[in-house]
């Protein structure tokens, strides 16, 4: 009998070294373990069996037990070691393979130029003043000596809100007024950056929205040649030191008197060319001494006190000194083109 069970255990552990998979492993435990399998058999058989015989089986029977039981666990572990194997083997990181190249994001053209004029104003002393693109109808026009019906606005075709008397800014003026009535009676020197907005046809020359950069300053005797000095040193800086500089009269509401300041064209040095339509000057930006109504609406006494202010525009220059001959590129958000700029 006890022979038998050697015997048994011998077919039992050569079945199970022949699974080879976790399937073929379930059939054997069902075989085996099972409750009609071979194990279950073994020990009914014991209450068969003579009374002498019994303990010799009975022990030979347990040890049977502890074999399959043995058996089975390190043929599991075997099949679970292989299995997990294969599949990190499958699903593993092939450390060869090139990684992804990480697009690396670039300075907008706008932002260079907006940084380079902040730098050459810091050096003359001037603060940068953040006003909100959202303005009122008081301060982009009112306060700038512009009321209503005043026929200076139609050269600011305007965004208006579903908000009587709010719009988007259409220049960058009104952070005058936020800046005279935030800082007064203290001297100012502020250069006002940011968006503006005009309700007009878009074309390469120009855009519903571009970049200005606003400059102000107010305190006791500011005069014209203050103004002009400001001016001729930032355009120097910017454009080349040897830059000629020439003021036209003009007219603007909210400065008395005003001017437009033209430079020697940078492309073909004032000889006269297509974009600077053989003039040799470029317009870049209006100019003049606050108004005493602008500064009064600020707060400040125009018998006390004075400022000069000027505005220009962002896209120009920087479309003079990159070479790009259509404004639309610079909010169409085209990676082809904003990849150029390192
Ligand atoms: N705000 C004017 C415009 O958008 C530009 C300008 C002209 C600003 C004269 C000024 C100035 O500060 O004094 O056309």
């Amino acid at each position: 009998m006890t022979e038998d069970l050697h015997q048994l255990a011998a077919e039992a552990e050569a079945t199970l070294h022949a699974a080879k998979d976790s399937a073929a492993l379930e059939a054997w435990r069902v075989r085996y373990f099972g409750r009609k399998g071979v194990l279950s058999d073994v020990m009914a058989r014991l209450s068969t069996i003579s009374r002498e015989e019994r303990p010799a089986y009975g022990k030979a029977a347990n040890e049977f037990r502890q074999t399959l039981d043995a058996a089975f666990a390190a043929r599991q572990e075997v099949l679970r070691q292989a299995e997990l194997a294969e599949a990190l083997a499958a699903e593993g990181v092939d450390v060869t393979l090139p990684g992804r190249p990480v697009s690396l994001g670039r300075m907008h053209p706008s932002h260079r130029t907006l940084r380079e004029i902040y730098a050459i104003f810091a050096e003359m002393g001037f603060q940068v003043y953040d006003a909100p693109d959202v303005e009122t109808d008081e301060n982009n026009f009112q306060l700038l000596n512009m009321p209503p019906g005043h026929p200076a606005r139609d050269m600011w075709d305007t965004f208006y809100t579903t908000t009587p008397g709010v719009i988007l800014r259409t220049h960058t003026s009104p952070g005058q007024i936020r800046v005279m009535r935030q800082y007064c009676p203290e001297p100012i020197r502020v250069i006002l950056p940011g968006m503006c907005y005009r309700y007009e046809q878009v074309t390469a020359r120009s855009e519903m929205m571009f970049h200005q950069v606003e400059a102000l300053a107010v305190g006791h005797n500011i005069t014209m040649a203050d103004l002009k000095g400001v001016v001729i040193s930032f355009a120097r800086k910017m454009y080349g030191e040897g830059r000629k500089v020439r003021f036209r009269c003009s007219h603007f509401p909210f400065t008395e008197p005003s001017a437009e300041v033209d430079m020697d064209c940078i492309i073909c040095g004032g000889q006269g060319c297509r974009v600077c339509k053989y003039t040799g000057w470029l317009e870049i930006m209006g100019c003049g001494m606050v108004h005493p109504v602008v500064l009064r609406n600020g707060g400040y006494d125009p018998d006390v006190y004075s400022g000069f202010a000027f505005g220009m525009g962002v896209e120009r220059p920087a479309m003079l000194k990159y070479r790009i001959n259509d404004i639309r590129y610079f909010f169409a958000n085209d990676a082809r083109f904003l990849e150029q700029f390192v």
